[in-house]
C-alpha cells in the first residue's frame, strides 16, 4: 500500500455512513447480521484502498448511539462483531501501518469490546499511513454538549479549543476537518455524525449498499469530491 502524494485536490479526511446492510440481507432472505459481516469485509478492502487515493483519515460510522434502539439481538451480535475483528484485525492494521482510535462512549460498552478497543488502540498507536477511527456510541450532538461542558469555564475559547475538546476524552490528537462524507444505501441524512467537523464537508450520496460497495465506489466518491470547487464562504478562483 503506497499512498499518493496529496495534492489539495484530494481529501485528507473522509467520513462514511455505512449504511444498508439489513436491507441488503433482507433483500436475499438473510439474517440482518449477515449484512453486517459482510459489511465488515467491506471495512477491510476500503482501509487498504484508501491510501492509495491520499486519504490520510477515515472515519467510519459503525454504531450510532441511537442504534441501542434496535433489537437487543442485533446489538449483542454488533458487539461481539466488533469485539472479534478488532482483534483479528490488529496484524493486519500492523501491517498496512494502520493507526486505530475509537469515538464515542466507552462506558456503555461490553467491557470486552471496551477493553479490545483499547488495545487496538496502543497496539496500533504508530501507525503513520492512515488514521482510521471508528466510531461506535457515537452521537454528535452528544459529543459537542461534553466538549461544551468541559469548556464551561474557559472563558473566550476558540474554535481550536472547541475542536481539541471533542473526542477528547479518549484521543488527545484531534482529526481534520471532513473533506467528504460517503454515505451508502440511498439515504440523505448526516443522522448526528461529525456535526461540527462537517462544517464544510461534502456530501456525497450513493445507493449502492455497504456490502456492495467497493474500491471502485470510493475512487468515484473522490472524483466526485474533486470536481466541486470549495470556496470556504469566499469567492472561486473564477469569481
Ligand atoms: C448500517 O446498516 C450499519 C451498521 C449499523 C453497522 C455497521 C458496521 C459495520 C459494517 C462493521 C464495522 C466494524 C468494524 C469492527 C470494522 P443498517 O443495519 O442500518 O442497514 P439498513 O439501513 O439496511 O437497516
Amino acid at each position: 500500500m503506497s499512498p499518493r502524494p496529496y495534492t489539495d485536490t484530494q481529501p485528507m479526511h473522509v467520513a462514511i455512513i455505512m449504511d444498508g446492510n439489513g436491507r441488503w440481507a433482507t433483500q436475499r432472505a438473510m439474517p440482518r447480521v449477515a449484512g453486517h459481516r459482510v459489511g465488515v469485509e467491506v471495512v477491510r478492502k476500503v482501509v487498504e484502498h484508501a491510501p492509495t487515493l491520499g486519504i490520510t483519515t477515515l472515519t467510519l460510522y459503525a454504531f450510532s448511539s441511537d442504534n441501542w434502539r434496535r433489537p437487543a439481538t442485533e446489538v449483542s451480535t454488533l458487539m461481539r462483531l466488533f469485539r472479534s475483528r478488532l482483534v483479528s484485525e490488529v496484524p493486519r492494521l500492523l501491517d498496512n501501518n494502520v493507526r486505530l482510535t475509537a469515538i464515542g462512549r466507552r462506558d456503555r460498552l461490553p467491557l470486552a469490546l471496551a477493553d479490545a478497543l483499547g488495545e487496538a488502540e496502543e497496539k496500533t498507536a504508530r501507525g503513520t499511513t492512515l488514521h482510521m477511527r471508528l466510531a461506535i456510541d457515537y452521537s454528535a450532538r452528544d459529543e459537542i454538549l461534553r466538549a461544551a461542558q468541559r469548556l464551561a469555564s474557559v472563558s473566550e475559547a476558540t474554535r481550536e479549543d472547541f475542536g481539541r475538546a471533542l473526542g477528547g476524552e479518549y484521543d488527545s490528537r484531534p482529526a481534520p476537518d471532513v473533506d467528504l462524507v460517503i454515505r451508502t444505501g440511498g439515504e440523505r441524512r448526516l443522522s448526528d455524525f461529525l456535526l461540527w467537523e462537517c462544517a464544510y464537508a461534502e456530501l456525497y450520496f450513493t445507493d449502492v449498499m455497504w456490502p456492495e460497495f467497493g474500491p471502485k465506489d470510493l475512487e468515484s466518491a473522490v472524483e466526485y469530491f474533486q470536481k466541486r470547487d470549495r470556496r470556504f464562504g469566499a469567492l472561486s478562483a473564477a469569481g
